[in-house]
């Protein structure tokens, strides 16, 4: 992990309220895992960097960020036009664990859950039997399809009925349960306390990995900022995570 300067190469709103964005940053992109992610300076007026999940990478070294608006720091940064540059740390953290025997993957993305597992996508559609529950909570919020790799099982849904399935993307996870060796998800807390009571009722034995998207301070191991209480003791999700074993998570203790 590493402090690095990096021009921004590309900023397209691709979804509402949500940018794509590219940084030239070979250094970055040769070596993130899927889940891990970077600390960005959003401008002089913040102190605190902010956290995003690395989301893919290009062949020409670029490495992809997918931001939605919720704020001052993440509007500062879909601000940013193509020959800005901005102040980066990472990759920090630790990302998804595929194990050598899994052959059928189940990644289970919610809302903005999309960023890191469409790049798990990209990085297993090659090896491995991916399918992709996508859900949003409507048609203009959903990740654009022909952004995904082709050969990869993609059911969406939507909270509205507007695209896709109607109802909440665990909804659906039942019908793929069976076939899944492992399973990836990643979005609001609400989401994983329905996995949590799903796995309880399923038949097969799986762990599932969730990435958790806690507040943080520093990034970097250092301010405590981000401790979560664990089954297997206290943890910082910018060093222990943000990827975990959802068994191991006492959902009610994490405050986003
Ligand atoms: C490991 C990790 C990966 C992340 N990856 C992405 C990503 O790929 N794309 C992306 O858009 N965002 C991602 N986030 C969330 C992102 O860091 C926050 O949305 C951002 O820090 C908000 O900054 P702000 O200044 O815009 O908003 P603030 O002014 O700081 O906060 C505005 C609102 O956003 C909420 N908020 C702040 N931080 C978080 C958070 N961590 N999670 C959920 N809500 C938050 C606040 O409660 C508040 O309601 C990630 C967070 C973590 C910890
Ligand atoms: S954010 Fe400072 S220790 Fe994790």
């Amino acid at each position: 992990m590493k402090l690095f300067t990096v021009k921004i190469t590309q900023n397209t709103e691709i979804m509402t309220k949500v940018h794509l964005i590219g940084l030239h940053a070979p250094d970055i992109a040769g070596q993130v895992r899927p889940g891990q992610f970077v600390m960005i300076n959003c401008g002089k007026e913040r102190v605190l960097p902010r956290p995003i999940s690395v989301h893919g990478m290009t062949v020409h070294g670029e490495a992809l960020l997918l931001v939605n608006i919720v704020g001052k720091g993440t509007e500062w940064l879909s601000e940013r036009v193509p020959g800005d540059m901005l102040n980066v740390i990472g990759p920090s953290g630790n990302g998804f664990a595929v194990s050598r025997d899994a052959q059928e993957l189940l990644l289970v993305a919610g809302g903005m859950g999309i960023a890191p597992l469409a790049f798990l996508a990209q990085q297993m559609a090659v090896t491995h039997e991916v399918t992709l529950l996508m859900g949003a909570a409507t048609a203009s919020l959903l990740y654009p399809q022909d952004r995904l790799p082709l050969n990869i099982h993609i059911v969406q849904t939507t909270d509205d009925g507007s695209a896709g399935r109607k109802g909440f993307v665990t909804d659906v996870m039942t019908d793929y349960l069976a076939g899944a060796d492992q399973i990836f998800a990643c979005g609001p807390m609400p989401m994983y306390k329905s996995i949590e009571s799903l796995m309880v009722s399923s038949e097969k034995v799986q762990s599932v990995q969730v990435s958790l998207e806690v507040r943080m301070g520093c990034g970097v191991g250092a301010c405590y900022g981000c401790s979560i209480k664990t089954r297997q003791g206290m943890k910082k999700v910018c060093k222990d995570g943000p990827v975990f074993n959802l068994a191991d998570i006492i959902l009610d203790e994490v405050r986003v």
